[in-house]
């Protein structure tokens, strides 16, 4: 385990659902997992065991296939090979005990910021929506925004909403792609606090890609980089900086930073992506389908879904 900050004390919140102990099974368990799009390999092989309670940053070069990885973990689509498991259990399919957050926030326009964070909870008794919600809208610091409407918030406060509603159902593992990239660089780092932060709360298993080195060394416990397509892994280092006062003073912060911009440096001028057709997109693509829980529908509609954060039926 790596080390955790001492103080907060995290506060578990008990993932809905989670019948073991922490610490007892691993969280996400990617085990041979390759992935091609119509014959095009994307990822792997990869395998990569994240313990209960870890913050995983993921790096790699552009195209080499982090993105692919997640929607794996999170059951947008089934591995071309390999299998994946979260808790203990084959993942077939997205369900509420992995959120997952977006470069883009991607609330519903025409819902209320309240009403955005409490989707996932909408079969859930109104009184018990109602009280998540308010909790949700305070660890997000957003308890004036909950009336207003996504375009009314800034770009940060909707990035915090999108966090917000996946974390509602308590999710055992948040699987996190570039959430912050699109925000100026000073809410950014603003960001990266709240979400240590939030992290510390929480003691949700996090899964976080990102493009930028400093962040990944910032707040990853753990971190792995990926090979230029189909990603591999190709460096994976556990880190006690997050649990530090301030990382970034840290003399170790900066090795740690060089040695893992020389990785991704290397990967990025390695031979990139195979050459072939371009890939169709996931959403147009039967032979993607997930497994027993696809039901016969698409990666989009799964993943349109999992906004929700509501498991397939
Ligand atoms: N839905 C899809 N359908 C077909 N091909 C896809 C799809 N998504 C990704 N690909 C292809 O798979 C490869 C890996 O893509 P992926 O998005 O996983 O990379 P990435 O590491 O997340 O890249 P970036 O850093 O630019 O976000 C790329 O060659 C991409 O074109
Ligand atoms: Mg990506």
């Amino acid at each position: 385990m790596p080390s955790r900050p001492a103080d907060p004390e995290p506060v578990r919140e008990g993932a809905a659902g989670a019948p073991e102990a922490e610490g007892e099974v691993t969280a996400i368990e990617v085990r041979g997992v390759s992935h091609a799009y119509r014959g095009r390999p994307a990822l792997g092989p990869v395998d990569l065991a994240v313990a209960t309670g870890e913050f995983v940053s993921v790096v790699g070069p552009s195209g080499c296939g982090k993105s692919t990885l997640l929607r794996l973990i999170a059951g947008f689509a089934a591995p071309s090979t390999g299998s994946v498991a979260e808790s203990g259990r084959p993942v077939r399919g997205p369900g509420p005990s992995r959120g997952v957050v977006f470069q883009q926030p991607r609330l519903f326009p025409w819902l209320s910021v309240a009403a955005n964070v409490g989707f996932g909870l909408r079969r859930q008794p109104a009184a018990v929506r109602r009280a998540r919600v308010a909790e949700l809208l305070d660890l997000t610091g957003l308890s004036e925004a909950g009336r207003l409407r996504p375009y009314e918030l800034s770009g940060g406060m909707q990035q915090r909403a999108a966090i917000a509603r996946a974390l509602a159902p308590r999710p055992r593992v948040l699987l996190m792609d570039e959430p912050f990239a699109a925000l100026d660089a000073f809410t950014r780092e603003r960001m990266q606090d709240e979400i240590r932060d939030l992290w510390r709360r929480t003691g949700t298993t996090v899964l976080f890609i990102t493009h930028s080195v400093d962040e990944a060394v910032y707040l990853g416990t753990r971190i792995v980089a990926l090979s230029g397509a189909p990603g591999q892994v190709i460096f994976d280092e556990r880190s006690d900086l997050p649990g530090r006062a301030h990382p970034r003073a840290d003399p170790g912060f900066g090795r740690l930073r060089e040695r893992l911009s020389e990785v991704v440096r290397a990967a990025a001028s390695g031979p990139g992506e195979a050459p072939g057709t371009p890939a169709e997109p996931l959403a147009e693509r039967p032979g993607d389908l997930v497994g027993d829980a696809g039901l016969g529908r698409t990666g989009a509609a799964l993943e349109r879904e999992a906004l929700g954060g509501q498991p397939p039926r």
